[in-house]
Formats: C-alpha cells, structure tokens, sequence
C-alpha cells in the first residue's frame, strides 16, 4: 500500500502583529486622565489578563444579559443572517478574543478565509489554531491591532468584499461620534462588503443597572482591577479598598456609566506627579451607550452604510444589524 499524496496539505493559520505597546505614552495618556477633573481612565485599561478573565466571567452572570441575548438572536435568525450577508469570501471579527462567536456562525456563513483581529496575536493563537482544525479548508489569519485607534488590515488579509464581524455591543464603549467615525473606517475595510454588528438597547434602568453592578461584585472587580493595572503601569499605590464601584444610568446621554469612588480623602502619587482625591470623588472609567434601534440605524448610515436590516430578541433588549457598504 502506497501513501496518499494527492491530499491538499493541512493548512496553518498566519499570524501577524501590527500592534506595538508604547509605554511611555500609555503612561502619559494615564497621568493626563488622573489629572483631570473629573479623572478619567480610558477602559482599554480595563482588560489586562486579569480584566479579561474576569470580563469573561461577567458574561455567564445571569444579570449581564446581552451576551446571551445576542448568542440567541444569532442562533434563532443565523439562516436570515445568512441569506442578507449572502456570500461571505472574507470574515473579519473584531475583537475576536476566542473566536468563539464567530466559530458559531461558520456552519452558515461558510466563509472562504478568517481574519481574527485583537490587541495581541498572543490571544488569538490558540483559538485560531483550534478553529483550523475545525475547519481544515478556510484560510484562517491573526492579527494583533489596536482598531480602536485605526483601523488597518495587513496585506495579508486579502482584498475583495469583506464582511466585518463586531459582536458584542462594543461599539457602545465609543461616544456616538467617536462611533460613527469607527464606523466610517469599518466601511472602507468593507466596501462592497457587509458589516454584522451587535448592539445593546435601552431599556428600563432596573434591567440595565444590575448588569453593570451585579449581586456577586464581579463587575466591581472588573472595575477596581484597573486601579491594578495603573498601579503596575505608573507604579503608583492604589489602595483598592479605599475605592468603590458604581454603576448608573445617564439617561440623558443613553449610557451606562462606570465609576470608582474615593471612600476616603486620598494622595496618590507617581513618578514626577501626584493627585489628591477627596472622599466621594470619582474616577470615569466606562461609558456603554445603548441605543434605541432607529438611532443606531441612522448613525451606520452616516457612516456611509447602507440597505440597513436588524433583527432583536422578544424582549427588544439587543439587536444585530446586517448593513451592506
Ligand atoms: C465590552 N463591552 C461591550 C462591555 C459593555 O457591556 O459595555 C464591557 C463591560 N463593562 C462592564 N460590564 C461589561
């Protein structure tokens, strides 16, 4: 008996980091924000590995419902999704994390390649790795980006119509400008090509506000940890017990704010600066913007979308949009 040497190779995901981390304007990014009145930390700083896990746990917690939710609308309507998606040659999923979301979606999209693209390629590597196994013939590529501040894809990502993949409400941690701006970049990463995105609604504050601050104090955790990572990074001595977590609802602004607040009178110092808190002030570290499903409409049209179509849960707490570019 003869070995089969006609079958195609196996193939091997492609790995490329574009992101390079710039301590020294993390750290004067930081210092600016705890200077300023009020202080206010950028959530990117939220997830270390740390805040990453312990965003993951946030999601299984009964009280955070949009994860799930999302995950049902996407099973229930997954034949509809497809058929307005159509053909899918490349799947780009931002912030891909596990890769899990998109994993779900292979089966019906069948795309031809997949581009996950997160902050690390070391994130990505182990999933991407698995989902290659699962599915032998796409062509599968990581990238390590930060899209948040650019949008860029490498060479190696191929061209033609792209369709572009951001679950998970993030686009609700921009300010609606700064969205509608992402959301302008997305669509030139995908002209001629359609964006899948998944975005949280309003809904009264008695559902909304227990998600952000939730019975077993994960989310608290998820927010004080920040003051870890800022203490590892500006080494300055954050006491995490003289801080608290709170959460609420901006209804004014549609958005869920996240804040720590001082329980006592406090000096925090760094290298070549310092900021005195008084009891009951606040650090900013979240906004999560929810939106009623015509305003997230007419924010992807002002991005240049177009032939815009959504589909929501019974309840209409989340929607998934399908927007062709
Ligand atoms: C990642 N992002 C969509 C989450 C949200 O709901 O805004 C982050 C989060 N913050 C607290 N809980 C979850």
């Amino acid at each position: 008996m003869s070995a089969d040497t006609s079958a195609a190779p196996a193939r091997v995901p492609r790995f490329v980091q574009l992101y390079r981390h710039d301590d020294a304007r993390l750290k004067a990014e930081l210092q600016a924000g705890l200077a300023a009145i009020p202080a206010q930390v950028s959530p990117k700083f939220l997830y270390d590995a740390l805040g990453s896990r312990l965003f993951d746990a946030i999601t299984e917690l009964p009280e955070y419902y949009p994860t799930r939710t999302e995950a049902l609308i996407m099973q229930r309507c997954s034949v509809e999704l497809a058929a307005a998606l159509g053909t899918v040659n490349t799947l780009v999923d931002l912030g891909a994390g596990n890769c899990a979301k998109a994993g779900r979606l292979f089966a019906v999209l069948r795309p031809r390649r997949y581009v996950a693209v997160d902050i690390s390629v070391d994130f990505l590597r182990q999933s991407v790795l698995c989902l290659q196994r699962e599915h032998p013939q796409v062509d599968m590529l990581g990238v390590g980006s930060d899209f948040s501040e650019q949008l860029v894809l490498p060479p190696e990502a191929g061209d033609g119509p792209r369709t572009v993949f951001y679950p998970g409400s993030s686009i609700g941690n921009f300010t609606p400008s700064l969205a509608v701006q992402f959301l302008r970049q997305v669509h030139t990463q995908c002209a001629g090509g359609q964006l899948l995105i998944g975005v949280d609604l309003v809904k009264p504050d008695e559902w909304l506000v227990p998600a952000y601050d939730d019975a077993l104090g994960v989310t608290a955790a998820f927010n004080l940890n920040i003051l870890r990572h800022i203490n590892a990074l500006l080494g300055c001595r954050f006491d995490l017990r003289q801080w608290r977590h709170v959460a609420l609802f901006n209804r004014q602004h549609s958005r869920i704010e996240m804040h720590l607040e001082a329980r006592t009178a406090q000096r925090v110092d760094w290298d070549g600066g310092h900021r005195d808190f008084a009891p009951g002030e606040r650090i900013h570290t979240e906004n999560s913007y929810k939106y009623e499903p015509a305003d997230f409409e007419a924010l992807l049209r002002e991005a240049g979308f177009s032939s815009v179509q959504r589909w929501t849960d019974d309840r209409r707490w989340f929607g998934v949009f399908v927007a062709q570019a």
